[in-house]
């Protein structure tokens, strides 16, 4: 059988996820590994099985030249490895959420991809879940009747959260596209921080199958007090005609459906178990065309298009049609607009995890 080999970038949190996966798994094998960070280079390596290292993703990957070029580096980092990539000839390339910060960037991200004819997958791996496949899996049997509306919230801020659960929430609503988006937004503290992110955003989005889409993700979102882990009080769902089912992302499951009653069950996000099958179907995506990745890069865009059309109507007021036509910087625009008032928050542990007095 033969191996893809694999370049990972940014040997920190999820560069380390990716990179044990990589290898855990037969169909792959890390050729090579890069940092700026020489003592997380050297780290990763020992772990690594010392594969090829250094710090300049590019000229590494000229060398490399990998099937698979993943790079899990921070949000503002994303269209030089993007170019990096392609230029090696890599032929799928992994990458963390968000997509990018702005329109702008998710505009120039999606058209090399596309000329180039590669493939590119984003890591929304949160959906391997048990507790996510339940949830899916009474939606798309039918059990809710007809689906009107999908929501999701998190206390997180929105540059970690919103992605997963616009996200996971399209997937719910099978990628429909989404015709428009409104928003309101509150609080400047958190645009200095490495996930730049107003304090609060909430906002709703017209799916173009008529589903109404109902998003809150930072300080003003409430509380899940099932959940003791400040960073899985997220829960995402739908409501339809004849029921609701929903997931919170370290509490389980539950639904009530007309012929089911209540139903609930356990699960909790853990990269352990999420990570090999969303890497078991890049190889599946490698090896036959037809098996496309379920987090390719077109359904994020269509997140990531919705989550930056909600801070653009945060900022500008109104309405903003989907798909965007122009590009912008949103998170600018945003912080731009914002008055310098604390956020409201909605809960005692959202003040502490702000900052605020
Ligand atoms: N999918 C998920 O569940 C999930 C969870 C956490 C974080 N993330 C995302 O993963 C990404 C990375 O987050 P993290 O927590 O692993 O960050 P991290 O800070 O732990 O790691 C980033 C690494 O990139 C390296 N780096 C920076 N510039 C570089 C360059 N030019 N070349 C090579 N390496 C470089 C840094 O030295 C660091 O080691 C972010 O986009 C974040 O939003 C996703």
């Amino acid at each position: 059988m033969s191996q893809y080999s694999v370049l990972v970038v940014g040997m920190g949190k999820r560069g380390m996820h990716h990179a044990a996966a990589f290898n855990a798994n037969p169909k792959f094998q890390v050729a090579g590994i890069c940092d700026i960070d020489p003592k997380r280079l050297d780290d990763a390596a020992a772990k690594l099985g010392n594969p090829q290292k250094g710090a300049d993703a590019a000229a590494l990957a000229k060398s490399v030249r990998p099937d698979v070029f993943c790079f899990c580096t921070l949000p503002n980092l994303r269209t030089p490895m993007i170019r990096a990539a392609l230029e090696s000839g890599a032929r799928l390339i992994a990458f963390e959420k968000p997509v990018a910060l702005t329109s702008t960037e998710v505009f120039v991200i999606r058209d090399l991809v596309r000329q180039a004819g590669a493939k590119a997958v984003v890591s929304h791996q949160h959906r391997y879940g048990k507790h996510y496949q339940q949830v899916k899996a009474i939606i798309a049997r039918g059990a809710l009747g007809r689906v009107h509306t999908v929501y999701g919230t998190a206390t997180g801020w929105m540059t970690h959260l919103l992605s997963h659960l616009i996200d996971y929430t399209c997937w719910f609503n099978n990628y429909a596209p989404a015709s428009w988006a409104m928003a309101q937004a509150a609080g400047k503290t958190k645009f200095t921080d490495n996930h730049p992110s107003p304090d609060y955003i909430a906002g709703f989005v017209q799916f173009a199958n008529g589903v109404r889409g109902v998003y809150e993700c930072g300080a003003g979102a409430p509380d899940q007090p099932e959940v003791a882990k400040w960073w899985g009080k997220n829960r995402l769902g739908a409501h339809g005609t004849e029921g609701f089912a929903e997931v919170l992302t370290n509490g389980g499951w539950r639904a009530v459906t007309k012929t089911g009653g209540a139903q609930s069950g356990d699960g909790a996000m853990n990269y352990d178990a999420d990570m090999p099958p969303y890497i078991q179907e890049m190889a599946d995506w490698l090896d036959d065309h037809q098996k496309v990745h379920p987090c390719n890069l077109e359904h994020a865009c269509l997140g990531a298009e919705i989550m930056l059309a909600l801070q653009r109507s945060a900022a500008e007021g109104g309405q903003v049609a989907l798909p965007l036509v122009t590009g912008a910087d949103e998170p600018a625009l945003l912080q731009a607009k914002l008055a310098d008032r604390p956020v409201l928050v909605s809960c005692e542990q959202n003040r502490k995890e702000f900052g605020l007095a």
